[in-house]
């Protein structure tokens, strides 16, 4: 009688390549990366008391100026696991760090940057104004700062402010292409069409609703443009703070901006928010470590 082939012991370089076959032909296939879930970008939706991830706002503002490039690394390198960053476009259409729509506050020029262009905003001294250990940081780039975010473990949140272009949300998605990044990043708008734009050109990136007020039945808004949660500011969350049940029970995540003090933090944590934005990321991670240290 013929014994059935083996094939418990096939040598692992035969099983390997016959994997590598297997992606290639299903790569060949075209079938499409998964759109990045809320669990993977965000974690398990939280129960009350439960610890809440961290967010540094604006790469973290007590170390380094915002949005800049120490600022990040020095939130990196404290091991935060998520930084939000605020994305703005130039007059030529690339997208910068930066918060306010004009340079007055974090620079040392003045007007609008939508009015600037990029090498406008490049000779600009993003870090005096915060520190003179800091005269001559540059307005990061969009691609600069994937570039650290690349070398790093963190994830972030892109706050696209004002309303983007279709040109400047494909350019942002492809960055994120490049570098490999478009399962680490949330992009966040209050801008609906910005959102729509960067959803056109990616249905693997995360996306997330930027809001100040709630709307009736959020939930069903949010799924319906396929987000995977909101950002939204404590006042109106603890207005209605019933909208955590409504959004988890949706596989959706509640993230509120932007808290720094305890009595905030514990709050929200009490609620069960899935995310705290806040300046001091160092201190909320202590505060944290107080809770499960009882
Ligand atoms: O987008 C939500 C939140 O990050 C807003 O913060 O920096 O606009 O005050 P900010």
């Amino acid at each position: 009688m013929t014994a059935p082939p083996r094939t418990d012991g096939l040598p692992a370089l035969l099983i390997v390549c016959v994997l590598a076959v297997a992606s290639v032909v299903i790569g060949a296939m075209g079938v499409a990366p998964s759109r990045v879930t809320a669990e993977e970008l965000l974690g398990a939706a939280r129960d009350p008391g439960e610890t809440a991830f961290v967010a540094g706002h604006r790469g973290g503002t007590t170390a380094a100026p915002e949005n800049t490039l120490p600022a990040v690394r020095e939130a990196l390198r404290a091991g935060f696991e998520y930084v939000e960053v605020d994305l703005v476009l130039t007059a030529d259409g690339h997208a910068v760090l930066m918060h306010d729509r004009t340079v007055d506050r974090t620079t040392d020029g003045q007007g609008s940057v939508a009015a600037l262009t990029l090498d406008e905003v490049r000779d600009l001294d993003a870090g005096s104004w915060f520190s003179p250990a800091f005269a001559g940081t540059q307005v990061p780039t969009a691609e600069e700062f994937l570039d650290v975010l690349a070398g790093s473990h963190a994830r972030a949140i892109l706050d696209l402010k004002g309303t983007w272009t279709p040109e400047a949300a494909a350019t942002l998605v492809g960055s994120l292409v490049e570098r490999d990044l478009e399962r680490v990043v949330a992009v966040a708008s209050f801008d609906a069409r910005t959102l729509a734009y960067v959803q056109a050109r990616s249905e693997v990136v995360a996306r997330l609703i930027s809001l100040k007020k709630l709307p009736s039945d959020i939930a069903h808004a949010v799924r319906q443009v396929g987000a995977r949660g909101i950002l939204i500011g404590r006042k109106a969350l603890e207005a209605q703070p019933e909208v955590i049940d409504e959004l988890h029970a949706a596989g959706l995540r509640v993230i509120v901006y932007t808290l720094n003090s305890d009595t905030q933090w514990g709050r929200v944590t009490d609620l069960g928010v899935d995310g705290i934005v806040t300046d001091d990321a160092g201190l909320l991670y202590s505060w944290q470590q107080g809770l499960a240290d009882g």
